[in-house]
């Protein structure tokens, strides 16, 4: 695979770098994107599971799915994508980790800094008084559990649909966006605001920005370059490049 020797020299000479992932990240660990052929909501209405008054409407059917996708999750691996970005550690000063996912994959391969915008599905909350309950073990996977102190409802700590992304995170990621010198978008379709600002608020603030995706997606015409391919074969080749660059 060929780099540009341009881009080579600018992500050599960074200080402050940047990842922005997605589901398709994951996707060679064996969990399924949102969008395209095989994505989830092709399958499944999200409408029907990832939103606050569904929750409301049928809590055990919307938990079940949770549990679901908690069994794929913890049965899957991190993948080289995910090491390359942990391996990039030891070249640059600041890596910072933007990811979308919720399957704590960067948190497992041994990132430092990654700030989760749309929640985690490892942790949960009471619906009414906000206790915390993660990593939680049920007997029954159909039945959603109540809160020991209120007997409020136990959700996933997922940002549903219509919901606000946590505002510290957001406000993180977007000052790391603002300060990087080099972003990679790597894995996203890039279509969910307002997460999707991250690599338009790096771009213009003056970062390179490289894409690393199956095929050009929204956020194409906007970056430097698109890298074609698995992130599991392209980060780990490109970051070997920026190694070898001289
Ligand atoms: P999408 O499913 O929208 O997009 C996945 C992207 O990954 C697509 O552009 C694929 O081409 C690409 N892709 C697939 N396999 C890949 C691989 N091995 N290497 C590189 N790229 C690959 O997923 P997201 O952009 O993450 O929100 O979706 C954004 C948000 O929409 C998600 O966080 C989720 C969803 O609704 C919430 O859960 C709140």
């Amino acid at each position: 695979m060929e780099f540009s020797k341009n881009h080579l020299t600018r992500i050599k000479l960074a200080d402050n770098v940047l990842f922005f992932t997605g589901a398709g990240i994951s996707a060679e660990s064996g969990i399924s994107t949102f969008r395209g052929t095989d994505g989830i909501w092709n399958k499944l209405k999200p409408e029907e599971l990832a939103n606050f008054n569904a929750f409301l409407r049928n809590p055990d059917m919307v938990w079940e799915w949770y549990q679901l996708r908690r069994s794929i999750v913890e049965e899957s691996k991190p993948n080289a994508g995910h090491y390359a970005i942990v391996d990039c550690e030891s070249l640059f000063e600041n890596v910072t980790v933007v990811t979308q996912n919720v399957d704590d994959l960067h948190n497992r391969a041994g990132s430092k800094k990654v700030l989760e915008l749309h929640g985690n599905i490892v942790k949960n909350y009471c619906i009414k008084c906000k206790t915390r309950y993660d990593n939680l073990v049920v007997e029954d996977n159909k039945k959603v559990p109540k809160c020991s102190i209120c007997g409020g409802l136990i959700r996933p700590d997922i940002v549903w649909f219509g919901e606000m992304l946590p505002q510290d995170v957001f406000d993180d990621a977007e000052k790391a966006a603002k300060k990087c010198d080099v972003c990679f978008v790597v894995g996203t379709s890039a279509v969910v605001f307002p997460a999707a600002n991250i690599p338009i608020i790096a771009k213009q603030y003056g970062a390179l920005v490289v894409e690393v995706n199956l095929t050009n997606t929204d956020i194409s015409s906007l970056v430097d370059e698109t890298l074609l391919g698995p992130a599991g074969e392209v980060l780990p080749k490109l970051i070997e490049a920026v190694r070898n660059f001289n």
